[in-house]
């Protein structure tokens, strides 16, 4: 996908006055359904009755507190405008145009477009039939690459790739490749199957871990991501920190939500059961989600396109070249039009396989669909 492209398909979702907090139709970003934590927002509005004033100079104290909450030195840190800006700045600072950078496919559509913009040349693998990665064609893409990313979860299937398999692939790439984990929605998996991140960097110096308070934060209005890393990597992409680059209110509001960790605890919670009520609703229905562990869920297309399922419900979801279809978690409300389109679709004749997605269902135009071919994982269970 192009920049362009990219630019055009978020800007389809958003014609015409701003977004409201609440709406139960705005399922195709992977936003939090809810408004700033009451704290959150008080600490923002603080903040903006002096927006005469510069932000920070540089963002040291919030640099501080994500290390500390991290459990990790300010040294293995570094700020960015959203996970994306992170991105873009990582694909430009470690590599020249013309090197290659290892992708899943499909995955966010950021990461391709910041591909192409710092000039790097795609190597493209798809995902297997169940949505996961296959590491061990990437490692092997990745010994002629200069970058290899993999999304823990993935986006758009939210699945999880194993410990094990991720240190395994990190363990066999060339130490001057350099692996992006992007754990964007890492607060939506359990803490069983998280990684440890500070023992990651301290053991692999070529490891960026890419993180966002846009997700389970519900702070995706405000662009603050940031980079963990080993010292030489995490001091580079701090060496390129835009003066008053971060904005206003933005530290107070990550120390307003760190204050209130038991609240957004709740209101994860609150997301992750009400995922797995909607899969489990899904899978009842007959239709098959991959095996999610983020704030949304995904339709496959192997056994009928769900491009057309969504047309005329309102809902705005995201749809794939395949006719596969990624719908963000939000309300009860949401959850229940969700499941009246897939039931009012299963009840009528099956969608072509590879359909086409129209006017609801936005397509990214993501060049490569899933991959039908890899099946060798188990069938995923709702939940
Ligand atoms: C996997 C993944 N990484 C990164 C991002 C970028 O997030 P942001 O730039 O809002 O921090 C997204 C946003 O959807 C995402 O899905």
């Amino acid at each position: 996908m192009t920049s362009a492209a990219y630019a055009d398909s978020l800007i389809a979702h958003r014609s015409g006055a701003g977004p409201s907090a609440v709406d139960p139709f705005a399922l195709a970003l992977n936003e939090s359904p809810l408004p700033p934590l009451p704290a959150v927002r008080a600490a923002l509005i603080d903040r903006m009755g002096a927006a005469n004033r510069y932000p920070d100079f540089l963002p040291f104290r919030l640099r501080r507190l994500i290390a500390d909450h991290a459990q990790v030195g300010e040294e293995n840190v570094a700020i960015g405008s959203g996970a994306s800006g992170l991105a873009l700045r990582v694909f430009q600072t470690f590599a020249t145009p013309g090197e290659r950078i290892v992708l899943s496919t499909p995955t966010f559509d950021g990461f391709p477009a910041f591909a192409r913009m710092a000039g790097l040349d795609l190597v493209d693998i798809p995902l297997d039939g169940d949505g996961h990665h296959d590491l061990t064609a990437m490692a092997h893409a990745a010994q002629h690459a200069r970058m290899v990313v993999v999304c823990r979860p993935h986006n758009p299937t939210g699945t999880v790739e194993p410990v094990a398999e991720v240190e395994r692939l990190v363990a066999n790439v060339p130490a001057d490749t350099i692996v992006v984990l992007d754990e964007a929605y890492i607060e939506f998996v359990s803490p069983g199957r998280r990684i440890d991140v500070s023992r990651l960097i301290a053991r692999f110096p070529n490891v960026i871990v890419l993180r966002t308070f846009s997700k389970a934060y519900g702070l995706a209005g405000l662009r603050i991501g940031y980079a963990l890393a080993a010292p030489a990597l995490a001091g580079l992409l701090w060496s390129t920190q835009l003066p008053f680059g971060t904005g206003a209110g933005c530290t107070e509001a990550v120390a307003a939500s760190y204050a209130a960790a038991a609240q957004l605890e709740q209101r994860i919670a609150r997301i992750v059961a009400e995922r797995s009520y909607l899969r489990a609703r899904l899978h009842a229905a007959g239709a098959r989600t991959t095996d999610s562990h983020a704030n949304f869920v995904y339709l496959t297309a192997a056994e009928r396109s769900w491009s057309e399922a969504f047309t005329g419900s309102g809902l705005r979801v995201r749809g794939y070249p395949d006719g596969a279809v990624r719908i963000t978690v939000g309300s009860r409300a949401s959850t229940l039009r969700v499941l009246a389109a897939v039931e009012r679709a299963l009840s009528g004749p099956a969608g072509a396989p590879r359909g086409r997605t129209r006017s609801a269902v936005r397509s990214m135009r993501e060049p490569a669909p899933v991959g039908p071919a890899a099946m060798h994982r188990p069938a995923p269970t709702p939940g």
